[in-house]
């Protein structure tokens, strides 16, 4: 993918609505199918899951703790590099609790795949994941995504928590950059 052009309005793809309207259907499937089992832990993808996460744990009527873990693959492109890093862990034990991954995005799936393996080998109860955005060319490498917002074309999308360069996370929609070339 080229490189987006700095300080473009990004094209609205989905407004805040659209967004609270999906949020608000996966938190009552992801709620129907926890009930009667216990705590489920949500583990944020930080940093660009981090709006989606608040939004989506404070609709669950399951109980629910939070916690987080940070990656990096990027820098500053829009390329992945292949290679996941692990920048920070967990804070708890994830043995025997049920764990659900919360990403904001799936492009190469990469990151999810590595996590999903890393979080596997630490015997969780059970372990799914949920992403808001899959691009449709992702190829999960074998890791199932049980949840996903929407699925999108192969753009790079900014805001409610995505960024390009850390710019944009803070929009309360999403949006699309533009790539010129
Ligand atoms: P993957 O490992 O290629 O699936 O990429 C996963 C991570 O890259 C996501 O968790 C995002 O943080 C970031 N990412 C991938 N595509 C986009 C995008 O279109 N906009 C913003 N961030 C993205
Ligand atoms: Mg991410």
């Amino acid at each position: 993918m080229k490189k987006p052009q700095l300080g473009q309005t990004p094209r609205v793809l989905f407004d805040e609505e659209a967004i609270r309207r999906r949020v608000d259907e996966l938190a009552r499937q992801i709620s129907a199918d926890y009930a009667g089992k216990g705590e489920v832990l949500l583990v944020g993808v930080l940093r660009g899951a981090f709006l989606f996460l608040a939004d989506l744990c404070r609709r669950l009527t399951i109980p629910s703790r939070v916690d987080f873990i940070a990656v990096s693959s990027y820098g500053d492109k829009t390329v992945s590099s292949g290679t996941v890093r692990l920048l920070l862990d967990l804070r708890g034990d994830i043995r025997g609790r049920h764990v659900l991954i919360v990403e904001d995005i799936v492009d190469t799936g990469s990151t999810l795949a590595y996590l999903h393996h890393m979080l596997g080998l630490r015997d969780p109860a059970s372990l799914k994941t949920c992403t808001l955005l899959h691009k449709a060319k992702a190829d999960a490498k074998g890791t199932p995504v049980d949840y996903i917002g929407f699925e999108i074309e192969d753009d790079w999308v900014v805001g409610y928590g995505l960024d390009y360069a850390d710019l944009y996370r803070t929009l309360p929609y999403i949006g699309v950059l533009q790539v010129n070339g």
